[in-house]
């Protein structure tokens, strides 16, 4: 499964941008094209498309079916789902990086958008993001309720994560195990769970309590791992800047642990993500290896 998975990310992520594109175009007709050019350099490539391909797989598994080509006729219902959470996403990196954040020069490999353009049009980028992202569940042809219950979803997954760094900013490595683990599961899992969400909801929710069992674990061994690149990466292979969080006396799991029980934390947390997927034989195959990457990936 892992080599035909990794064919389909290779796949998935270039057919993203397109789509990305095709839906943001029409919604920018009348933006300057300087915020325009912003908005779309934010988006753009670099991104591992994780919560967008978590929606089409929470949807995939929701049917009970093989894994269909990211371009099939399968998918064709969730993309505005999959396409307005990664705007969201977009926005929250942005707006991560701002000087008054994390103040960060490098982000999916390129300059930050306020260093490529400046501090205020990286607000309005990441300002326009949020709305782009409701407008476009808004319009979108998905029936009732899922249009509605998607944009209720969405918002309340942006709330959480806007929840989530407003206490990063004040938590600090005197921080306790489970103030950090309260902190990850607002400013990533929020995120990572209106995916799986969103994902499931298009298919009627059969399968929303498994992937909900999923995604909490998986989403705190996603944080454990940004935290451990930040401590043992590259600018290179991260496409971001590398040793922040000590930098900043930042609550992580490896300022809060170290290393090696910030790893075995991870993996823990892997392993009770996948047991939630035990009752789902073969159909759960894609999730698994999605899980496997998101533990040990390497940028
Ligand atoms: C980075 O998210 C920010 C966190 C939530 C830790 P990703 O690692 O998914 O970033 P991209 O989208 O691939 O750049
Ligand atoms: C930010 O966490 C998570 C967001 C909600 C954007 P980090 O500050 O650790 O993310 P990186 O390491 O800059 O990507
Ligand atoms: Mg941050
Ligand atoms: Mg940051
Ligand atoms: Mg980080």
């Amino acid at each position: 499964m892992t080599d035909a998975f990794t064919q389909w990310q290779a796949d998935f992520r270039p057919l993203f941008d397109t789509k990305a594109r095709q839906a943001l175009d029409p919604l920018l007709a009348e933006a300057p094209a300087r915020l325009a050019e912003a908005i779309h350099y934010g988006v753009g490539n670099g991104g591992k498309r994780l919560r967008p391909m978590l929606v089409a797989l929470s949807y995939a598994l929701s049917q009970d079916q093989p894994l269909p080509a990211p371009d099939s006729a399968f998918f064709a219902p969730i993309w505005p789902a999959a396409i307005a959470l990664e705007l969201i996403h977009s926005y929250s990196l942005i707006h991560d990086d701002l000087p008054s954040m994390d103040n960060d020069d490098l982000r999916r490999g390129k300059p930050t958008l306020h260093r490529a353009f400046d501090e205020a049009t990286a607000i309005l980028t990441g300002d326009a993001l949020q709305t782009l992202s409701i407008e476009l569940l808004a319009r979108c042809d998905a029936h009732e309720p899922v249009r509605l219950d998607w944009i209720r979803d969405l918002a309340q997954g942006a709330n959480r994560m806007v929840f989530g760094q407003h206490i990063d900013l004040n938590a600090n490595r005197f921080d306790s195990l489970e103030h950090l683990r309260a902190l990850h599961r607002l400013k990533t899992g929020a995120l990572l769970e209106t995916a799986v969400r969103l994902g499931a909801r298009a298919a009627g929710n059969a399968r929303l309590d498994e992937l909900l069992a999923f995604i909490a674990p998986l989403g705190l061994a996603f944080q454990i791992q940004d935290d451990i690149l930040d401590a043992t990466g590259t600018a290179d292979r991260l496409g971001k800047t590398p040793g922040k969080d000590a930098a900043a006396d930042k609550c992580s799991y490896v300022t809060l642990l170290g290393l090696t029980r910030a790893e075995a934390e991870r993996d823990d947390c892997l392993t009770a993500a996948t047991a939630a997927l035990d009752a789902l034989g073969a159909a759960a195959d894609p999730l698994r290896a999605l899980a496997a990457f998101v533990a040990h990936r390497t940028h």
